[in-house]
């Protein structure tokens, strides 16, 4: 599958007061055509920052993005018949209009023929669960509703890729689920290809089988979900004990790293832990060896991505460095 979105080398800066705030930093990343692709970061990471310059609505210092081949923002025109945004705010529908008309007039301006624009509104209409507001002005629709028509407005017109900061954002569990089959279609059924921000790594899970993972302005992760979440599960033990530690050894497994002692009434006591080498497994063994303490069990631990994202982040945080398993594909 060829390349849609190409992002080379990006940096950008705003200005503050005298200083500039770094909101990316050389970041750089492939699409391709049909991948469906979560953008993760924690608040102020860079990621609205990325989707306005994808979206070619802010210039970046450094860099370039090209959709289908077009500069975002040198060729602002051609990349637009390319790429639909949806962004902060839903700035893509006009207020005073109806849902409807909203709908009809964004389909009009790209010049599609009427009897496939009428099929395609009246399926999105009733995809996204819009049908009792279609005569209502999109100034009256609630928050969540304001947005489903934003992402119709986005699809009435065919382009082949979708850019989205934040779909779900305050969305009921419904409407957020409604989005996420409607994004499903739009890149199984239509072929399209979808970039989104999100901080809801439910959405993720069910819908994104790639992540970027960027923080303070860099990349610190471009994986597949089901890699990251075997290689950190493959890290991640939970040793269940017959007995109790005695104090010194409870003590003792203390020191050792991202080791956790669990006291539960109904499972008895079991650690967690997190292997940075395994080298702390068998410290641990031999703390417990020392009194025969009897184990139960030594199994993987189940992990989400949750969990995952947080360690990417935490841990870049730490050192400073990006992890070593970043990789690009
Ligand atoms: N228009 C602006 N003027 C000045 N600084 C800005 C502007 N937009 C963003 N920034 C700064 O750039 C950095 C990245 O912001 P950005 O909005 O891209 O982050 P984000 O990952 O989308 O965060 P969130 O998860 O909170 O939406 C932050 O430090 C932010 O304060
Ligand atoms: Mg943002």
């Amino acid at each position: 599958m060829g390349i849609i979105i190409q992002a080379r080398n990006i940096s950008k800066t705003y200005p503050k007061k005298k200083e500039r705030v770094r909101a990316l930093q050389e970041v750089s990343f492939q699409v391709k055509k049909g991948e469906l692709v979560g953008l993760l970061g924690p608040n102020g990471a860079g990621k609205t920052t990325m989707v306005k310059i994808i979206a070619g609505l802010v210039a970046p210092d450094q860099g370039e993005v090209e959709i289908a081949g077009y500069n975002t923002w040198k060729e602002r025109g051609r990349t637009l018949r390319k790429l639909s945004a949806v962004l902060e705010g839903n700035r893509n529908i006009y207020w005073p209009l109806t849902v409807k008309e909203n709908l009809n007039f964004f389909a009009s301006l790209k010049g599609q023929p009427p009897r496939k624009v009428q099929q395609r509104i009246d399926y999105l209409i009733s995809k996204l669960n819009l049908e009792k507001k279609v005569n209502v002005t999109a100034r009256s629709l609630s928050r969540g509703m304001q947005q489903k028509l934003a992402l119709a407005v986005a699809l009435v017109v065919d382009v082949p890729v979708l850019i989205l900061d934040e779909p779900t954002l305050g969305l009921d569990v419904e409407s957020a689920l409604e989005i996420r089959e409607m994004l499903q279609d739009v890149v199984y059924q239509e072929n399209k290809t979808v970039l989104l921000t999100t901080h809801d790594m439910r959405l993720v899970r069910a819908i994104c089988p790639r992540v970027i993972i960027i923080n303070q302005g860099q990349i610190v992760t471009d994986d597949r979900v089901e890699n990251l979440l075997r290689l950190f599960e493959a890290k991640s033990y939970r040793l269940k004990l017959t007995g109790h530690l005695t104090s010194k050894q409870e003590e003792m497994i203390s020191l050792v790293e991202n080791a956790i002692i669990h006291n539960d009434r109904h499972n008895g006591v079991y650690i967690d832990l997190h292997l940075e080498s395994m080298d702390s497994l068998y410290i641990i063994l031999d703390i417990l060896r020392e009194n025969n303490s009897p184990i139960e069990s030594i199994e993987r631990q189940e992990i989400d991505l949750e969990q995952v994202f947080l360690e990417i982040v935490g841990r870049r945080r730490k050192n400073g460095q990006p992890d070593s398993f970043a990789s690009t594909g």
